[in-house]
Formats: structure tokens, sequence, C-alpha cells
């Protein structure tokens, strides 16, 4: 088995990839494999002890097997809450995917499985030529789509889709995520979804509130086409 791991993108910011993240990274576990998370960059931080910390990256640091250290997790924190080459660019950073690279690496040394959660969507952009894609290139990861079930996510989705697609990448599967209690016809998008998109369903998610309830409904995810290289 040579999968080293996931890449989780979004069709937007706010729809549901760090709990996806998540909850991968404990099916995953549950079948006795070891796993870390990387968040490799992460604008929207707080100050920390070591400098800014992302909740998402501390998330994904706690869940995993072994202990991580938070910058082997996120090499690339910023403290404003706006588009990370924005951010980067006022804090006189360039963005490397050597970087990057170097620290999944590190990561995956100690884990079966590696489990990167992106920064918004597909095409945000990391620096002046590159975007959130040419991480997912740099790492050369099948891709996990976490879809929020919403107005407008047939035309998200589909883009987002045809994008990795061109990118030469495998995308893995997709997720529903149900998050919107007032989208109306959930279930005729999901359809519409599982006709259109060139990937299995991994999980059909429902919404849900509190702590760990959304990362519990992803018992069945890992199945052996998830797994295939
Ligand atoms: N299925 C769901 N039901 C209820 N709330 C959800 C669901 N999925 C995500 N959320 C909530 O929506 C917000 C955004 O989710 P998150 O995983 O942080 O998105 P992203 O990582 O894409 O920015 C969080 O507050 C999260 O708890
Ligand atoms: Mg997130």
């Amino acid at each position: 088995m040579s999968v080293r791991g996931f890449f989780v993108t979004g069709t937007d910011t706010g729809v549901g990839k760090t709990r996806v993240s998540l909850g991968l990274m404990r099916a995953l576990q549950a079948q006795g494999y070891r796993v870390s998370g990387m968040k490799p960059v992460a604008s929207g931080c707080q100050s920390g002890a070591g400098g800014p910390e992302n909740e998402d990256a501390l998330e994904l640091q706690r869940c995993s097997s072994l202990p991580v250290s938070y910058t082997q997790v996120n090499p690339y924190p910023f403290l404003p809450a706006v588009a990370p080459h924005i951010a980067a660019r006022r804090d006189g950073v360039n963005i490397q995917l050597s970087v990057i690279r170097a620290h999944f690496h590190a990561l995956s040394e100690q884990a079966d499985f590696v489990v990167v959660e992106g920064v918004g969507g597909w095409l945000v952009p990391i620096n002046a030529e590159q975007t959130m894609q040419d991480v997912a290139l740099a790492l050369d990861l099948p891709v996990v789509l976490v879809v929020a079930i919403r107005l407008g996510c047939l035309n998200h989705a589909l883009l987002t889709a045809a994008a990795i697609h061109r990118s030469g990448l495998r995308m893995a599967g997709w997720v529903a995520n149900r998050m919107d209690p007032a989208c109306e016809y959930p279930g005729e998008l999901v359809a519409e979804l599982e006709q259109r998109l060139p990937a299995a369903l991994l999980a059909d998610v429902r919404f849900a509130r509190g702590c760990g309830a959304v990362e519990k409904q992803f018992g069945g995810m890992v199945t052996e086409s998830l797994l295939r290289d």
C-alpha cells in the first residue's frame, strides 16, 4: 500500500474540512493505522507561547497518533484571518513548497497516513505564483473533496472536481456535508452530485451540534477503494 495520506480540500472555507479531516483520522486510527494531521498553511491564528497558533492545526495535532510538534503540523501560521498569501506578504514570509514537503515527510516517518487539511478552497493562492493545488501536487496525495450541501454547491463542487482532474491528482472521494439545516432539497443535491462527480461518495454527513458529533459519522469511511493507490 503506497497511499501515504490524503489532501482534504473543500468547495469553500467553512465547509467542514477540519471536521472531515478529524473524522478521517479517527476512522483510520480505528482500523489500527498511525495517523498524523497537518495544516501546512493557516491564517486566522491566536498568539501562543511559541508564536501564532491556529485552532484547526491544534485539533489536528491533538488528534495525531504520536506526539508531534506544532511547527511540524503547521509550518506557516499567520495571525490575520485573510487569504494566506496576503497574510504572508504582510509578515514578509514567502511560503515554500520545499518546506511543506520536508515537514510532510518528517510526519510520514512516524505515521502510516498523514491527513493534510488545505486552507479555503482548491485554488486559494499561497504566494504570487502558487495555490493550494500546488501544495497538493507537491505532496502528491489523493484528494478528498468536502462539499457543503447548500444552494450553489453543484457549481462549486463541479468546478472544484474539474480543477482536481486537470491537476492530474486522483480524487479519492467526496464527502457530502449537510451542515446547513435551512437548505431545501438536500437529498436531491446529494443525488445530483453522486451522479455527476467522478469519485465515490465516502460519507453523507448530517447536521450535528456538539463536540465530536460530526466526526462520529465517519466510521465506515475507510474502504478499500479509499485506500487503493
Ligand atoms: N455536519 C455539520 N453539522 C453541524 N455543524 C457543522 C457540520 N460540519 C461543520 N460544522 C461546523 O461548521 C463550522 C465550519 O466547519 P470546519 O470543519 O471548521 O470547516 P473548514 O475547515 O472547511 O473551514 C464549524 O463550526 C463546524 O463545527
Ligand atoms: Mg478548517
